[in-house]
């Protein structure tokens, strides 16, 4: 294929890409923004892989068979509540693949570039190996964080937040190192010595996030294998990979500082390893104290039978449990019989953004009665019945009320200023950030224990009868 065509295609591919996100942006749209996206990557593909660059077939096609079986057996094996660590994961690939092409090009015995050129290529490969080795051992952690492998609670060494100034600090002195090694064709000893420090720090700044703000962390590590992805297009000279890199890296860093707006955090803060940890706090967590009044499914149905504005709030447990599906057919069934139904959702629920508006999207609940926390949290006390679905941190008062809670000052949806509130869960288990609820002992909090399907089916058959 000429490079004119090459060229050609990806500025299809790119502007494809554009599409995509902004298609991606509202839910009426995603369909049509992820078929922009796979549009793209097709014509992105297939345009590299006709290119001049390619030098050899067989490996190119060992790799696209490698990759392509496991991408397809991931996508038809992981469920959808593994979807963040598979994202995570494949985060780490991206900045994995970073690392190797930094490598790959400063070892490459064809470079042939000299003087300020030279120069410009060899910190784009120190930045490209840096970002990607942060990448890598960050997701790496996350991974282990979302899959439960490794403990959600925050691991602070002392002094962390000189060890990382330490760790900057070293690293630009041994990019001047290396500089000047590269010049005389050496160098590798101090690319290897910044490697593992950014392994280290990748593995520190993860590890010293609590539970509660590990949103932030997926969002960051998203928008880092963009600029990985971006880092990569510049030692490959290839603008695709730039501007899709730029793409992600940006939408990312969006999403992050969304997320952080969403849990009243600042950026920075998170990153070092602040927040969820208790730090800045005057004494311990209140401990919660009070009865807990059990409901059964017939009972929630009379309740819901009388209520006239009902509110429904999903939670990592409705994904679980996978109940999206049941609560669609009372949703239905409820507002068939005149009732006003709204789902609040939070900015953080379950365990990747968007996650709750994606079940409920897969199991066709109408867009227009699903609302965010913003517009719909002061309607509250007009509310008669809140079904809370396998929520648990994002319905915490103690958010508000307690400022030694380690998700103090995160917003959270206020259901208890409602008539009544339903809690749905299968113990008196605490959620992600490990925090004790006091709602579950309000007074008008009534709990229904149970696998949240199977209850949920139950007052089902209940409403019906
Ligand atoms: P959580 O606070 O994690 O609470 C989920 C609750 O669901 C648990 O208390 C659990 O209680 C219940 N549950 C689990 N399986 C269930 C089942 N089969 N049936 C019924 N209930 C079930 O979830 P949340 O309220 O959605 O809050 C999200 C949390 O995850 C926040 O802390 C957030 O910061 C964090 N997080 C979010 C993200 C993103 S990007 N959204 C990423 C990482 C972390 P039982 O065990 O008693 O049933």
């Amino acid at each position: 294929m000429s490079q004119g065509l090459v060229t050609m295609s990806y500025i299809a591919a790119s502007i494809l890409f554009i599409l995509s996100l902004g298609g991606l942006s509202n839910q009426e749209t995603a369909r049509c923004g992820n078929l922009f996206g796979m549009i793209g990557m097709a014509i992105a593909i297939f345009a590299t892989v006709a290119s001049d660059a390619v030098t050899s077939y067989t490996i190119l096609i060992i790799a696209l068979l490698i990759g392509g079986f496991i991408g397809t057996k991931a996508a038809f094996q992981v469920e959808m509540t593994q979807m963040p660590e598979l994202v995570a994961i494949m985060h780490s690939l991206v900045g994995l693949a970073a690392v190797f092409v930094g490598y790959a090009n400063f070892i490459d015995p064809t470079a042939s570039l000299a003087g300020v050129e030279k120069t410009i290529h060899e910190v784009e490969i120190y930045v490209g190996i840096l970002i990607g080795a942060v990448t890598f051992s960050g997701s790496v952690v996350a991974f282990g964080k979302l899959s439960g492998r490794i403990s959600g609670s925050p691991v602070l060494l002392p002094a962390r937040h000189w060890l990382n100034l330490g760790l900057l600090l070293a690293s630009i002195w041994l990019c001047f190192w290396f500089l000047e090694g590269a010049e005389t064709g050496g160098g590798t000893f101090a690319l290897l010595l910044m490697t593992l420090i950014a392994l280290a720090f990748g593995v520190h700044m993860v590890m010293a996030i609590g539970g509660a703000d590990m949103p932030v962390v997926v969002s960051m590590l998203n928008s880092y294998s963009g600029w990985a992805a971006a880092a990569t297009g510049f030692m490959l000279s290839n603008d695709l990979l730039i501007v899709t890199g730029a793409l992600v890296g940006s939408s990312g860093a969006i999403l992050s500082y969304i997320m952080c707006r969403a849990m009243n955090r600042h950026f920075l803060s998170v990153i070092a390893g602040g927040f969820g940890t208790g730090t800045g706090s005057t004494g311990p967590a209140a401990t919660v104290e009070g009865e807990v009044q059990a409901i059964d499914a017939a009972e929630t149905a009379e309740l819901l039978k009388e209520a006239r504005n009902i509110m429904i709030i999903p939670g990592y447990g409705m994904a679980v449990a996978q109940a999206q599906h049941t609560v669609n057919e009372i949703t239905r069934l409820l507002r068939s019989k005149g009732k006003t139904v709204r789902f609040g959702i939070h900015p953080v629920a379950g365990r990747m953004p968007g996650h709750m508006n994606v079940l409920l999207a897969e199991a066709k609940v109408p867009y227009d009665i699903v609302y965010e926390m913003d517009e719909i949290n002061d309607d509250f006390p007009e509310v008669d019945v809140s079904i809370v679905i396998g929520a648990n941190d994002i319905v915490n008062p103690s958010a508000l009320d307690d400022p030694n809670s380690p998700i103090a000052g995160m917003p959270v949806l206020e259901c208890w200023k409602g008539k009544n509130t339903i809690v749905l869960k299968r113990s008196m288990a605490s959620g992600y950030a490990g925090v004790d609820n006091p709602l579950f002992v309000h007074d008008n909090t009534r709990m229904l224990f149970g696998d949240a399907n199977d209850s949920l089916q139950a007052v089902l058959k209940a409403l019906n009868a």
